[in-house]
């Protein structure tokens, strides 16, 4: 079972939006289950939303965590999400411990990169990935972020644009690729995952 978390001590950088939209890829063909480790429950509203739904919601504290991952695993589940809170570094330092696969959502504002530096910080020896997320289309604001990146040694996934599709599917419960199958959301959100892929 593969594992990965979201996480980023800053609130809105997209850990919510992104967990959630590539979980709803990736459940199209594999057993998903996503972990809300966050209190203000973004995630668990997300799923409320949902009609029918094959992906399992579990709610969690960092004590609960590993038992239900391994729960998970037993099960026979392909894929677990977990969705963390910003400004706990303990739910933050517990869900990077389990997973396979760190992903650091960050906006490409100068604010939000010096502030990621606290994540990188937690991340110490465990595998990290950085999306650069809501960058504004038809402008270059995305260079110095991914130039940072860089320099950090954080591996890069790609980047996501500032899209209300995003919006909009997740108002209805839905990923970009299931509310608009065609659209560039979607195509970000399968390239996205395709560059997971290839790291693992
Ligand atoms: N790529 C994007 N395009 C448009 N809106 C986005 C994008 N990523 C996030 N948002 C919006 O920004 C807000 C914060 O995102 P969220 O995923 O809740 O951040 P976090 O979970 O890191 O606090 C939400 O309203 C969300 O809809
Ligand atoms: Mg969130």
């Amino acid at each position: 079972m593969l594992v990965l978390a979201f996480v980023s001590q800053k609130g809105g950088a997209g850990k919510s939006t992104l967990a959630a939209n590539l979980t709803a890829y990736a459940a199209s063909d594999s057993k998903a289950a996503i972990i809300d480790l966050d209190p203000q429950a973004s995630i668990s509203s997300w799923h409320s939303l949902r009609e029918s739904d094959h992906i399992t919601l579990l709610t969690s504290h960092p004590p609960l965590l590993s038992k239900q991952i391994d729960k998970l695993a037993a099960d026979g589940y392909d894929l677990c999400v977990i969705d963390t809170p910003p400004h706990n570094s303990t739910a933050a330092a517990t869900a990077i411990k389990e997973a396979d696969l760190t992903v650091i959502p960050v906006r490409p504002s100068g604010f939000d990169l010096v502030a990621v530096q606290a994540t990188f910080n937690l991340l110490g020896e465990n595998l990290g990935a950085v999306i650069v997320n809501a960058v504004p289309s038809g402008t270059a604001v995305q260079e110095p972020a991914i130039e940072f990146v860089k320099e950090s040694g954080v591996r890069l996934l790609g980047t996501v644009g500032q899209r209300i599709a995003f919006q909009h599917a997740s108002n209805s419960g839905l990923g970009a690729t299931e509310y608009e199958a065609g659209g560039k959301a979607a195509s970000e959100i399968k390239k996205i995952w395709k560059a997971i892929e290839s790291i693992l």
